[in-house]
């Protein structure tokens, strides 16, 4: 049977860009065999690189040595759209937390153009999710963003599609790698800027940690997911926000000897008809499960109306964001128009 054949057009091709592709190929065959779809990248984006679009595909290969793939260059993202002929659009750009730009303006062009919107960055999910949503419905396309929180463990997909009407009254985990491995190196010793270095050089920490240390990173995960899947109109700003750096290594060290460790924890409750939601360190005991989490092991505890549920993602690397992106690609050529 011949495969039917989806244009991607990839904006960003950074570390998760980058991912997606290998994953691609790495699954080319199952996708092919189990799907009957076969996947092509026609438009690569990035700041540097700027717009290039070729229908017939990208040698993407040739990208991260700076050689240029035979390919058109486009003046902007719709123009890019329309020379890709972009079935759809994979936004792996880099997070914008003062208002989610450009990003949410790159997948309204996605909708508008007729594409599925397939999102890695939480900034349209905080700033632009009700808008996006309408129009996706509208345009009989699906926007997704599986790999915002939580990589490649399906979050969103688990309550879109195996939890119908289970109400969630709130959530609370560890959403912020570089946090709980700085705090470890700190209990073992290390001041904060060593601790960050050692999460630098194991490739956790970015080389501006400051929106991990300062709890934004969390504080932005926790508004997507109560937009989400609590209806919460939450702004980032109405988050309590308070990040690990406002722990001395002296607390940090004397909480762990007293059994009694910190973690940066994010919650978020209903209470009343408002959702309040916090990202601070707390201390826990020993006898709860988030104490012993190290590393990028990242944890939610959803507490449902019909019952509690844990996830735990133990020690995602890169690729399982990708996993994140690529599994939406797949629901959204499967159920093009489902809700
Ligand atoms: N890394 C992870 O494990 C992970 C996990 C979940 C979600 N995410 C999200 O995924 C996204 C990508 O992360 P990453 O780790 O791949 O970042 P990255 O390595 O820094 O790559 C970002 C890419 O986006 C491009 N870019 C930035 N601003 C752009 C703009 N205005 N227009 C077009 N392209 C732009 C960059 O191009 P230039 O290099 O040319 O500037 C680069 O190719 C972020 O939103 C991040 O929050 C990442």
């Amino acid at each position: 049977v011949t495969p039917r054949t989806f244009n991607l057009a990839l904006v960003g091709f950074g570390n998760v860009g980058r991912a997606f592709v290998r994953l691609l190929r790495e699954k080319e065959q199952r996708i092919r065999d189990e799907y009957g779809v076969a996947a092509r990248i026609t438009g690569v984006a990035t700041r540097r690189l700027g717009w290039l679009a070729n229908p017939e595909g990208l040698d993407t290969a040739a990208l991260p040595d700076g050689r240029t793939p035979a390919c058109v260059k486009c003046a902007e993202v719709r123009e890019w759209l329309r020379a890709a002929r972009a079935g759809v659009l994979l936004e792996a750009s880099s997070l914008n937390k003062r208002d989610g730009q450009p990003a949410i303006e790159y997948l309204r062009a996605a909708l508008e153009h007729g594409a599925h919107a397939v999102s890695a960055n939480k900034g349209p999910l905080v700033f632009a999710y009700d808008e996006l949503r309408a129009l996706a419905r509208e345009k009989r396309r699906r926007f997704l963003f599986e790999s915002t929180v939580m990589d490649g463990t399906p979050v969103f997909n688990l309550f879109r599609e195996t939890l119908p009407v289970a109400g969630l009254r709130g959530f609370r985990g560890l959403l912020n790698s570089t946090s709980n491995v700085v705090l470890a190196e700190i209990e073992a010793g290390r001041t904060l800027a060593e601790a960050v270095r050692r999460a630098q050089e194991i490739g956790v920490a970015e080389t501006d940690p400051t929106d991990d240390l300062e709890g934004w990173d969390a504080a932005v995960k926790v508004v997507a997911l109560a937009r989400v899947l609590m209806d919460a109109p939450l702004r980032l700003d109405q988050v309590e926000r308070v990040g690990i750096a406002s722990i001395s290594p002296e607390q940090a060290r004397a909480a762990r000897a007293a059994g009694k460790p910190y973690k940066l924890i994010c919650r978020a409750e209903r209470r009343g008809g408002t959702v309040h939601a916090s990202v601070r360190p707390e201390q826990v005991p020993l006898t709860d499960p988030l104490a012993s989490l190290i590393g990028t092991t990242s944890c939610l505890h959803f507490d449902l109306d019909v019952f509690g549920l844990t996830l735990i993602e133990h020690k995602p690397g890169v690729e399982a964001t990708a996993y994140g992106l690529l599994s939406d690609f797949l629901r959204a050529v499967r159920e093009p128009e489902a809700l």
